[in-house]
Formats: C-alpha cells, sequence, structure tokens
C-alpha cells in the first residue's frame, strides 16, 4: 500500500511510520514538508506523492495548550482536518483520523460505546468532535478514537509522553504527581500501528471496513496506576509516583474522570484485541534501552 502519514514528528505519527515502513510504500510528513493549515502545501504534497491511504495523527493534542489558545486548536485540529480531507478527495485516497476519548464527558460508570453521544468538555474535545465530523462526511474513511499514549519518540521529539516523563522524574530522585481518580485506557503507539494496518487490510471495495472505531489495549486503570507500574517496570522508586484527586492537581482544562471505551468495533470486523496495558508497557521500558535506568537519568 501506499501510506501518507501526517504528523510523522509526533508521537503517534512516529510509532505509525516505524510499523508501516518495511511492509508498505511509507511517505512520512512532518509540518516541514507540509502545514496542514496549507491547504496549497497539502495538495502539492499529496499529488506529488499519490497515496492509497492518508493517515492523519497531526493535531494539538495538548488539552492545557487548546484551552489557552482555542484559535490554534480550531485552525489545526478542525482547519486542519479539513484541508486533509479536501487534499485527499482530491486524489481519491481514503483516509485514517485519529481521534480521541475526549469526545465523552466521562461521567458514566460503564465502558463508552461507539454510539454512546458526545459531548466534549473541553476547547480540545470540542474541536477532535468538530473534525470527526468533518472526516465522517467523506465516504472513504476510518475514525479512531484513542485514550492516552505511550510510545517511542521521534528524534528531536521535544516532549517526553505521560510514561516517560514520569520515569525520568522518579529516575532524577522527583516526585511525579499525577490524578489518582482518573480512570481510562491506555494505547501503546507501536500496537496502534499494528491494529490500523489490520483494520485497513480488512477492507476490500464489496466489503469496506470503514467507519468509526475505538483502539486502546485492553483492560483499564488510572494515571497513578499505569505511572506507578511504569516506575517499577523500570526498577525505580514507585513511591515517588503520587497520586493527587483532578480536583487538587490546580487549573488546567477539564478532564475526563472516566474515558473507559468499549473495544468490540475492531472485533467485529476482525482486528485482534490488543494486548493488556502493562504486557505493552513492559515492551515500551525495555526499549528504552537495556541500561535503561542510566539512560533515563539522562
Ligand atoms: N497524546 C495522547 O495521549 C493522545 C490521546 C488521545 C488522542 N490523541 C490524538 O492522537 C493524535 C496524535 O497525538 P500525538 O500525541 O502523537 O501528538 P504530537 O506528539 O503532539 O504530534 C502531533 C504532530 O502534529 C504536528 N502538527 C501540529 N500542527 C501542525 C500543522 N499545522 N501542520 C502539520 N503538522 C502539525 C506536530 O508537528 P510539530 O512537531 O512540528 O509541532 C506533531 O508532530 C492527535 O490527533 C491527538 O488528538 C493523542
Amino acid at each position: 500500500m501506499k501510506v501518507l502519514i501526517t504528523g510523522t514528528g509526533g508521537l503517534l505519527g512516529h510509532g505509525l511510520a516505524r510499523v508501516f515502513a518495511g511492509r508498505h510504500d511509507v511517505r512520512p510528513v512532518t509540518r516541514a514538508d507540509a502545514d496542514i493549515t496549507d491547504l496549497a502545501a497539502v495538495r502539492a504534497c499529496f499529488g506529488r506523492w499519490r497515496p492509497e491511504i492518508v493517515i492523519h495523527p497531526a493535531a494539538i493534542p495538548d488539552i492545557d495548550e487548546c484551552e489557552r489558545n482555542p484559535a490554534l486548536a480550531q485552525r489545526v485540529n478542525v482547519e486542519g482536518t479539513r484541508t486533509v480531507v479536501q487534499a485527499a478527495r482530491e486524489i481519491g485516497a481514503a483516509i485514517v483520523h485519529i481521534s480521541t476519548d475526549a469526545v465523552f464527558d466521562g461521567k458514566k460508570n460503564s465502558p463508552y460505546d461507539i454510539d454512546d453521544p458526545v459531548a466534549p468538555l473541553s476547547v480540545y474535545g470540542r474541536t477532535k468532535v468538530e473534525a470527526e465530523r468533518i472526516v465522517a462526511a467523506y465516504p472513504a474513511h476510518w475514525i479512531l478514537r484513542i485514550p492516552l499514549l505511550f510510545g517511542p519518540r521521534a528524534a528531536g521529539h521535544p516532549s517526553p509522553d505521560f510514561v516517560e516523563k514520569g520515569l525520568r522524574l522518579v529516575a532524577a530522585g522527583k516526585q511525579y504527581i499525577v490524578a489518582s481518580d482518573q480512570l481510562g485506557s491506555a494505547l501503546y503507539t507501536l500496537d496502534a500501528g499494528r491494529a490500523i494496518e489490520q483494520l485497513i487490510l480488512k477492507s476490500t471495495p464489496s466489503a469496506p471496513t470503514f467507519g468509526l472505531y475505538h483502539l486502546s489495549n485492553a483492560g483499564s486503570c488510572t494515571r497513578y496506576e499505569l505511572a506507578r507500574r511504569a516506575a517499577e517496570i523500570a526498577g525505580l522508586d514507585a513511591s515517588l509516583v503520587v497520586g493527587k484527586p483532578l480536583a487538587e492537581m490546580g487549573p488546567r482544562a477539564p478532564r475526563l474522570r472516566y474515558a473507559v471505551m468499549t473495544l468490540d468495533s475492531l472485533a467485529k470486523v476482525g482486528v485482534a484485541p490488543l494486548r493488556q496495558w502493562p504486557l505493552a508497557l513492559e515492551e515500551f521500558i525495555h526499549s528504552l534501552g537495556g541500561g535503561e535506568k542510566l539512560a533515563l537519568k539522562n
């Protein structure tokens, strides 16, 4: 397959490019290659390469940044997605769009289904809902709602993910303060890539798998449980991971107290369920290097 991936300087884009490279003809696209808010640039990039599939993780995913700068969130998450859809339409490419569990309101006590109504709490969530609607109006689409990510970073990616950030603080002898009452799922970027690849390959012209899906590693965890397990796996002092109620975490964009999602949508089209999050976490932390404890202190 000829696959173009946006945002490959970022966490998920990098992971997807790693999984697809070697198996498919992959064109990684960073902001330097084509700013997604610039239709002419995106059109030129897509037109030169003419992918069959466009995978679109590029976005502003920082929930607090979106709350501080809603105009930027709108420009990139909504208008940028409109641009990507438009350019894909012009070359007849199908789109894999990456969305988020933050489209929900977090008020349920049982896993969110793909049919549950969206009711975002934050600017970020609202922009992602708007983006979903733009993508959904284009027939050849897959929309994947995903939870908190962890995985390897692209060289030069400035900020570690939630897991690596904690490992670095704890390895330096500092506390990592995280929410104790924010329950959700987690997703290893490389597992995400393998599942997305299966989803695309299951699609045939007579039986397309297009539609809306939820994608995460199996099992649920609070942010505290995830960070603590990561420290334990890395052989670090897990007592430095400190859980606090969301209400005591200071002024920030509203977070979902509950964000677990049902996973049967992918199973129904034959995509193998992802492994439990602790197993994926273990693989990720070991991949940070044999001498990981030393590496983490750098
Ligand atoms: N991170 C999570 O835990 C999480 C959870 C749920 C859903 N998601 C969704 O997953 C997707 C990927 O998130 P991520 O964590 O991988 O984000 P990330 O690491 O911040 O990567 C996003 C990428 O988008 C690029 N980008 C931003 N503005 C752009 C523009 N105007 N033109 C072109 N590229 C632009 C960034 O480029 P620069 O590097 O040049 O800024 C960056 O490489 C997003 O759609 C996000 O909403 C993420």
